[in-house]
Parts: C-alpha cells; sequence; structure tokens
C-alpha cells in the first residue's frame, strides 16, 4: 500500500518547522499511520546527503558570485530529483508516510513569482524531477510579509532570504495564487499555535477519511 505524501509550504519565518515538528508528535501518538509503517520528515532544498551540498551552493552567502536565475532554477530541480528518487518515491512505496518541508510549490513561487521565470519550464522541470509523485496534501502556513520580516529579524539571512521585501512579497502572492489553484489547505499562521495545531490534525483525518 502507499503512504501519504504531506507537504508543508509557505515564506520564510512562516513557522513550518514548528508545525512540522508538532504533526508528527501527534502522528506518532496516534494509530493514523499502519502499525509496521513509520514516518519520514525530510525537507528540500537538501533532504539528501547530494541534495545538502547543493543546498549549501544554493543558500550559502559566503560564496562571492551567486548562481544565476536559470542555474538555481536547474539546482532545485536537480535537489528534487535526487530527493524523490532516493527518498520520497521508496518511502510511499513501502507505505511509509513522509513530510516534507517544501516542494514543488516553493520553485514556482520562489523562482517563478520572484525570480520571474518562465512558469511553462518550471512546470517541465517540475515534470522531469517528480516523475508523477504528487503530495497527498499541501499545507500552506500563511503569514503577512511584515510578519515574515518581523519574526526573522534576529536569524541570518540565507542568500535568498536576502533578497529583500519586494521579492518576498512575490513570492507570497505566488503562493496564495497556487494556493487557490492547487486546492492547498491554507492555514492563517498567525492565529494561536494550539488552532494552527488543531487545523492540520482536522486536516489528517479527512485526507484518511477520505481515501
Ligand atoms: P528553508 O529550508 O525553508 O529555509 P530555513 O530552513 O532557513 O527556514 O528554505 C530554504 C530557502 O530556499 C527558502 O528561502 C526558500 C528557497 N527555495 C526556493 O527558492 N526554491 C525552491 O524550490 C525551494 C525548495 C526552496
Amino acid at each position: 500500500m502507499k503512504g501519504k505524501f504531506i507537504v508543508f509550504e509557505g515564506i520564510d519565518g512562516s513557522g513550518k518547522t514548528t508545525q512540522i515538528n508538532q504533526l508528527s508528535k501527534w502522528l506518532i501518538s496516534t494509530n493514523l499511520i499502519p502499525e509496521n509503517n513509520q514516518l519520514v520528515i525530510t525537507r528540500e532544498p537538501g533532504g539528501t546527503e547530494l541534495g545538502k551540498s547543493i543546498r549549501s551552493l544554493l543558500l550559502d552567502t559566503s560564496k562571492t558570485k551567486s548562481p544565476d536565475s536559470i542555474t538555481e532554477l536547474l539546482l532545485y530541480a536537480a535537489d528534487r530529483s535526487q530527493h524523490v528518487n532516493e527518498i520520497i518515491r521508496p518511502t510511499l512505496n513501502k507505505g511509509d508516510w513522509i513530510i516534507s518541508d517544501r516542494f514543488c510549490g516553493s520553485t514556482l513561487a520562489y523562482q517563478g513569482y520572484g525570480r520571474k521565470l518562465d512558469i511553462k519550464l518550471i512546470k517541465d522541470l517540475e515534470n522531469i524531477a517528480t516523475q508523477g509523485i504528487y503530495p497527498d496534501i499541501t499545507f500552506l502556513l500563511d503569514i503577512p510579509v511584515e510578519e515574515s520580516i518581523k519574526r526573522r529579524i534576529n536569524r541570518k539571512e540565507d542568500r535568498i532570504e536576502k533578497e529583500g521585501r519586494e521579492f518576498l512579497s512575490n513570492v507570497s502572492l505566488g503562493f496564495q495564487a497556487l494556493s487557490e489553484d492547487s486546492k492547498w489547505k491554507k492555514i492563517s499562521a498567525i492565529n494561536s499555535k494550539e488552532n494552527i495545531i488543531s487545523e492540520i490534525q482536522s486536516e489528517i483525518k479527512k485526507l484518511i477519511k477520505n481515501k
């Protein structure tokens, strides 16, 4: 039996890590995952050993030259291809569940709406990298751009986070559009932590019921 594939998307500072940890604790404490199966937590970029090297090429701020935007897109696609082949597909085929911090939606939002690269090109690369593997459910943790900036004020910024407010606003608009087109579950991530957690849990229960 195929496992479930859950993805979290959102702009930087939207609280994905916290919610992924909460959801994973809850899933482990319930019997929603079949007894002989496991839960795997992963992320993009950097979900594999090769991907960790790609992540540092993409996000390191110490390099004197940044990748140009097409190179950046190809690196995210390469990271995804390895991730799908090494982790996501084998995990799902075993019937195990997987939660990924970011997936294809991030490329459409950051490289498509942020960098303004051709959406058709992004989707072609997406098809090559995913080979038809798509999430069963995607959560968009939605926060205003100002809140994202406020939450990250004391954090060291990576190369993408350094792009600034206008870039982030475009990415945010991208996530809004994608969330509507692709029927993601949009969760207001400025609500209390308890409300966010319980909304996510109820969507997961619905997902299992409708399988
Ligand atoms: P993330 O791991 O969420 O950063 P952190 O762990 O520091 O919170 O994401 C890394 C950055 O990569 C983030 O700014 C978004 C960006 N990104 C893209 O631009 N395109 C993509 O396809 C993906 C997956 C991420």
